[in-house]
């Protein structure tokens, strides 16, 4: 289930063989002193470059790099834009969320912020590349790595709301009919999914590299038909309290946002 996105040493592997090869040209007339020295220059650049890819001290991790790249299609980065809105919309229910999906560290650590909220997530991904911080989480086990394809590990009713972004994108039909009712299952109060629209569909060659499988965006009206073919409710209410916050905080989403019903 690795799916890094690009390795960081190979790129500064080939920069090294580039200055590397250069140097060798005036390598048979330079002194002893120069054919020391030189290596020992790129070297140092090479840990400078090191370091200031790491930026400076701080682990940053590859995803959160390119993450912030191609930022426009990340729906879990629309989460945290939405977070005031759900909070307005969902009320007490905020203090007790799971987030299932990737980078679900920046979105748990962001909830926590708050006093008296709790907030749990699960990461569908490897975190091997994962900060201090997500590192922290998980050995909490506030956050879990988890394959979302099977059940995920809670009791019913565990979490007033559930709250999943760019991670059914990624799932066939087969599985969304076990993922999305057990999503469902350990709710109280709803799901809120957040998902790609089909317009927005870029990057795909690091998106293949970053989670196996193309994600399909689909259409706001495969996903409603797709709601009352597996008997799952849109939750009306939250739909309009959701609606009138985002209005009035001047929101515009970038992503997809459903709102539905718990199992009762
Ligand atoms: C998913 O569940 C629905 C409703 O039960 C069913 O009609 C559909 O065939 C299922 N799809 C797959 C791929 O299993």
């Amino acid at each position: 289930m690795s799916r890094r996105p690009m390795n960081p040493s190979r790129r500064l592997g080939d920069s090294g063989g580039a200055l590397f090869s250069g140097s060798s040209h005036s390598k048979s007339k330079s002194s002893p002193i120069i054919s020391i020295g030189l290596p020992l220059l790129v070297v140092g650049a090479l840990i400078l470059l090191v370091y200031s890819y790491s930026g400076g001290g701080g682990f940053v991790s590859v995803r959160e790099a390119i993450g912030r790249v191609e930022g426009d299609f990340s729906c879990t980065m629309e989460v945290h834009r939405a977070i005031p809105i759900l909070a307005k919309a969902y009320g007490d229910s905020m203090h007790k969320v799971l987030h299932v999906g990737p980078d679900t560290c920046s979105v748990v650590s962001r909830l926590l912020k708050e006093e008296e909220n709790e907030a749990w997530g699960v990461e569908p991904y490897d975190t091997e590349d994962a900060d201090r911080t997500c590192k922290a989480l998980v050995k909490k086990g506030i956050v879990r790595v988890a394959d979302i394809k099977f059940p995920l590990p809670y009791r019913p009713k565990s979490f007033s709301l559930v709250i999943v972004s760019d991670a059914l994108d990624y799932l066939s039909p087969r599985y969304l009919n076990k993922t999305l009712p057990d999503l469902a299952r350990v709710s109280v109060d709803g799901v809120v999914i957040f998902t790609g629209s089909p317009g927005h569909q870029k990057a795909k060659v690091a998106e293949v590299s970053k989670f196996g499988r193309v994600a399909k965006m689909r259409s706001s009206s495969w996903w409603v038909r797709y709601f009352v073919q597996t008997s799952l409710e849109e939750n009306e209410a939250a739909i309009k309290k959701f609606e009138q916050a985002a209005t009035k905080m001047s929101y515009i989403s970038n992503c997809q946002i459903f709102h539905l019903m718990p199992f009762h």
